[in-house]
């Protein structure tokens, strides 16, 4: 059979190629393993499978469990109904999202903050993880990134699918991405680099850490941003858990950011939407990019060439339910629920400062980063705390190599869960 095939192969002309399988994108074999959250599913599925009478609470990835607000239910109900009758059936919506939806966003979210954002520089989509890969797209290969570490492990994958980095080294940092240590000692905020970048990636409430960024820290940013030409991709998709007044919740309530910045917002976090998917990007027609031959091209114009052609929209009910999010009855009940979450977090946080441990965060985020007891690794606090406590977090190290040492505790469980939670973590980390 094989010398049959060789035979064919030499003997026509318009083949010359030996059949082989298709080729695979090799820098999909850079990433070191899997994604973060489903390799702590791998490990918590087998414990379970180990030990079926275990009863696991999971504190792991920020998954909300509480109820959508009745007004938001309500809303997409009658959305639901809508597309029951041939009068109100809606087939392919705008793929930026409907204006109704983007108008509320302006207004709540952008204009009541100061915020200068008009409505068609708004683009809805099903996700916040989806837009912080997919705006690569937009950006030349050439650029220099900068990341944050700890951070978001979404920026950093999808960077090295497309091919944007080398190798990574053995700490896990990939050659080619700029990375900005987020330690105790800068209280977890980047300073700005000293060498030239062109994209940054920042994340305010932050994930991993909690941590949140003052006015003059961000205003150092845009300043820098301004000054390299670099544009900042500021995911803000935690910002409704601020309590500090002082805190801004967008980047365009610092004077010069539109024109230097793209800004993530998603419902999942806010609104109860992780199932649902409603999220939303900012792309200001005054950010500017350049072409290789030195043409100025709005960043605006790319993005949205990119989301028509890519993205048929978010369904109508559920743009029409996350529009409730804004209704007067919609703003008190995900205040409601944001608050509960803030709860779960001050409990998670004071549990623990009472044994001793030392806790950042979790006071304007639903994430509380804790520095591992001893010289205990991320992976072998996990490991522990699922065995002994049947306690499930998130490695610090699965962040990135300056996460080392530490461990990220979700807010996102019930009240229940989350006091038992607290007295297990202080029953076996305590003694
Ligand atoms: C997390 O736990 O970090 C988040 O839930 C992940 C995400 O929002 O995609």
């Amino acid at each position: 059979m094989k010398a049959r095939g060789n035979e064919l192969q030499t003997n026509c002309a318009t083949r010359t190629h030996k059949a082989s399988l298709a080729r695979i994108n090799e820098d999909y074999r850079k990433l070191k393993a899997g994604y973060l959250f489903p390799e702590i599913g791998r490990r918590v599925a087998k414990f379970c499978a180990e030990n079926p009478q275990a009863k696991v609470i999971r504190l792991g990835i920020g998954d909300v469990t509480e109820p959508l607000p009745p007004a938001i239910i309500e809303a997409w109900h009658k959305a639901v109904d809508e597309m029951a009758s041939r009068s109100t059936f809606r087939g392919y919506g705008p793929e930026q999202g409907y204006d109704f939806l983007r108008q509320a966003i302006v207004d709540h979210d952008f204009a009541a903050r100061g915020a200068a954002i008009e409505a068609d520089e708004v683009f809805i989509s099903d996700g916040s993880k989806c837009d912080t890969g997919n705006i690569l797209e937009i950006f030349g290969s050439d650029n220099k990134v900068a990341i944050a570490d700890p951070v978001y492990p979404v920026y950093v994958d999808t960077n090295v699918m497309a091919g944007r980095t080398g190798p990574a080294d053995d700490r896990g940092r990939f050659a080619g991405l700029v990375y900005i240590p987020t330690t105790a000692e800068n209280k977890f905020v980047p300073p700005v680099p000293k060498e030239h970048v062109d994209l940054i990636y920042l994340c305010f409430p932050n994930n991993p850490t909690g941590m949140v960024a003052t006015r003059e820290q961000l205003a150092k940013w845009v300043e820098y941003a301004q000054a390299h030409q670099a544009v900042i991709l500021f995911d803000a998709a935690y910002e409704a858990y601020i309590t500090d007044p002082g805190i801004p919740h967008s980047i365009y309530e610092i004077p010069g950011a539109r024109d230097v910045a793209i800004e993530f917002r998603s419902f999942s976090k806010t609104a109860g939407f992780t199932g649902v998917r409603c999220a939303y990007t900012v792309v200001p027609k005054t950010l500017i990019g350049t072409s290789a031959s030195g043409e100025k091209v709005p960043l605006h114009s790319l993005w949205n060439r990119r989301h028509t052609t890519k993205f048929n929209g978010v369904s109508y009910p559920v743009q029409r339910a996350a529009e409730a999010a804004f209704s007067p009855a919609g703003r008190q009940q995900v205040r409601t629920l944001v608050d509960f979450y803030l709860t779960n977090a001050r409990l998670i946080r004071e549990g623990l400062e009472k044994i001793g441990v030392t806790v950042y965060g979790g006071v304007n985020a639903p994430y509380v980063w804790v520095k591992t007891p001893g010289q205990e690794t991320s992976w072998d606090f996990f490991d522990r705390l699922l065995r002994e406590a049947h306690l499930v977090g998130t490695p610090g190290s699965g962040f990135g190599a300056s996460g080392e040492g530490y461990f990220r505790l979700s807010a996102f469980n019930s009240r229940e869960n989350v006091e038992e939670a607290v007295r297990r973590f202080q029953r076996v980390v305590g003694k």
